[in-house]
């Protein structure tokens, strides 16, 4: 088979990042290769995200740039997935004559047949039909030699319709994996030298909704954990609403589970998060992170607000700064509402004009960088658990990896311990990462007595 280069690029969430993955994988099986230069490739694709206009504005100006590529290579395959492609099917071809190929959501596993009929018929193709079980939930993508860290997919799409959101439409009803399928494809990935599994789906503590037996998330993350070889588990995203008190309980419990969760609370204002359609109030939030404090007092919190929801007046603006004061998140995503046709709130017509959404978001993101690094600094003399991923990108002589608590930590040491958990001191704190230094045996012992003994007195 004659060696082809694939040049794909994704947009959007984790959940992408791992179907270009899959794709890959798919396509490995087609004599495809990856390449990160677009101009050696003999299929472009774009893996692309519709959650807010911006992010479609970019998968169209990426589209552009690449579609004069075909003007030196007119045999280039170019293709869109991903929601974009979910969300404009065939008009895409109307957009863009280069194009050759849509896919959707749902229809990731038909891509090598899609892309050898193209090959042989030079036709224009367009795939974004649901079905009721996505094939390729499955496609084991094989992980690159070396990583340490890997996606599995566990549920796809969502039921909960919230106000703003065009996900539900893009990627389907909820629909759990079968409990089995993952963690087989997780004692894959531990034999390969997988450590990190991250569990996503759009609300991972429904999982098992739609199955029969019983499964729920708290089930199927103890089977995990089981599985030699991982040593940590985390998951992404939560919906608060369904965040139950035996989930809460793990992160005390489960060792593997990291110390991290991601709770996206979009609002601090009652009247915002019920036009939203979130299903919880403030003060229910706040006791989930209080039940979490609890248990498991170092845990990382983060999250998603949304600022400029129609109908956010300053004061419902201020509710959601003083949330932020009283919660103090370790770090958040936050964004300016952007309009979705389709969508519920699309209908709402208290409007928030676009400047006052740009000022509420920049004062906003000031006080979440003073609560980071405020939480950064105080974090400098501890000892953190450092999964090493690899050597730092920005210093030949560093390593870096993530602490359980999802911090980027950057130190001096030998490749070896990449794929181990090392004991590193923090030395200076960042706002995007910290420092430290790794400690030898002695040095973890004594700070281990001193924390137990700081505990016990
Ligand atoms: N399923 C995940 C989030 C998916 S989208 C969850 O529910 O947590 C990621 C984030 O994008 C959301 O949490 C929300 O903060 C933001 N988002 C979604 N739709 C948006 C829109 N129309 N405008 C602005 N931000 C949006
Ligand atoms: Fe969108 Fe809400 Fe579903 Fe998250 S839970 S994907 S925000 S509809
Ligand atoms: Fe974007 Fe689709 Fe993910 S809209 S955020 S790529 S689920």
């Amino acid at each position: 088979m004659k060696n082809k280069f694939l040049y794909i690029q994704t947009f959007g969430c984790q959940m992408n990042v791992h179907d270009s993955e899959q794709i890959a994988a798919l396509l490995k099986n087609r004599g495809y290769q990856i390449t990160d230069n677009a101009k050696l490739a003999d299929l472009i694709l774009l893996n692309t995200c519709s959650i807010r206009e911006k992010a479609a504005q970019k998968a169209y100006s990426e589209l552009g740039r690449l579609g004069k590529l075909k003007e030196q290579n007119p045999s280039l395959i170019i293709g869109v997935g991903g929601c974009l492609a979910q969300h404009l099917g065939h008009k895409l071809h109307k957009r863009m004559r280069q194009l050759d190929l849509v896919f959707g959501t749902h229809n990731i596993h038909k891509l090598p047949d899609m892309v050898t009929d193209i090959e042989r018929r030079r036709i224009k193709l367009t795939e974004i039909a649901f079905h009721k079980t996505v094939s390729s939930i499955g496609v084991f993508a094989e992980p690159t030699v070396g990583s340490i860290s890997a996606f599995v997919t566990i549920m796809q799409g969502c039921n909960n319709f919230c106000a703003y959101c065009v996900v539900p439409y893009l990627r389907g009803p909820e629909t759990s994996r079968l409990a089995e399928d993952i963690t087989e494809e997780i004692r894959r990935l531990a034999e390969r030298g997988i450590k990190e599994v991250t569990l996503l789906g759009q609300n991972v503590n429904s999982y098992g909704r739609t199955l029969a037996g019983n499964w729920n998330f708290t089930r199927l993350l103890k089977k995990i954990a089981e599985i030699p070889g991982i040593l940590r588990i985390r998951f992404t995203t939560s919906h608060p609403r369904d965040l139950s008190d035996e989930l809460i309980m793990c992160f005390a419990e489960e060792d593997k589970l990291c110390k991290h969760i991601h709770l996206p609370v979009q609002s601090g204002s009652d009247k915002i998060l019920a036009l939203m359609n979130r299903g919880y109030q403030v003060n229910e939030y706040m006791k989930k992170i209080d039940a979490l404090r609890d248990v498991c007092p170092s845990i990382s919190i983060t999250s998603d607000i949304i600022v400029g929801f129609p109908g956010e007046t300053a004061n419902d603006y201020q509710e959601t700064i003083d949330m932020m004061e009283k919660i103090r998140f370790d770090s958040t995503f936050s964004f300016k509402y952007s309009e979705r046709k389709g969508t519920a709130a699309y209908k709402l017509t208290e409007k928030v004009d676009e400047y006052e959404k740009s000022v509420r978001l920049k004062l906003l993101q000031e006080l979440q960088n003073r609560h980071t690094q405020e939480i950064h600094n105080s974090l400098e003399g501890s000892v953190q658990q450092v999964l090493v991923e690899g050597r730092s990108r920005n210093s030949a002589n560093d390593l870096t990896g993530r602490a359980s608590s999802w911090k980027i930590v950057n130190f001096a040491g030998e490749p070896d311990l990449i794929g181990t958990i090392a004991d590193v001191k923090i030395t200076k704190a960042y706002l995007h990462s910290l420092r430290g230094k790794l400690m030898n045996s002695q040095e973890v012992g004594d700070a281990y007595r001193n924390e137990s003994s700081r505990f016990n007195n």
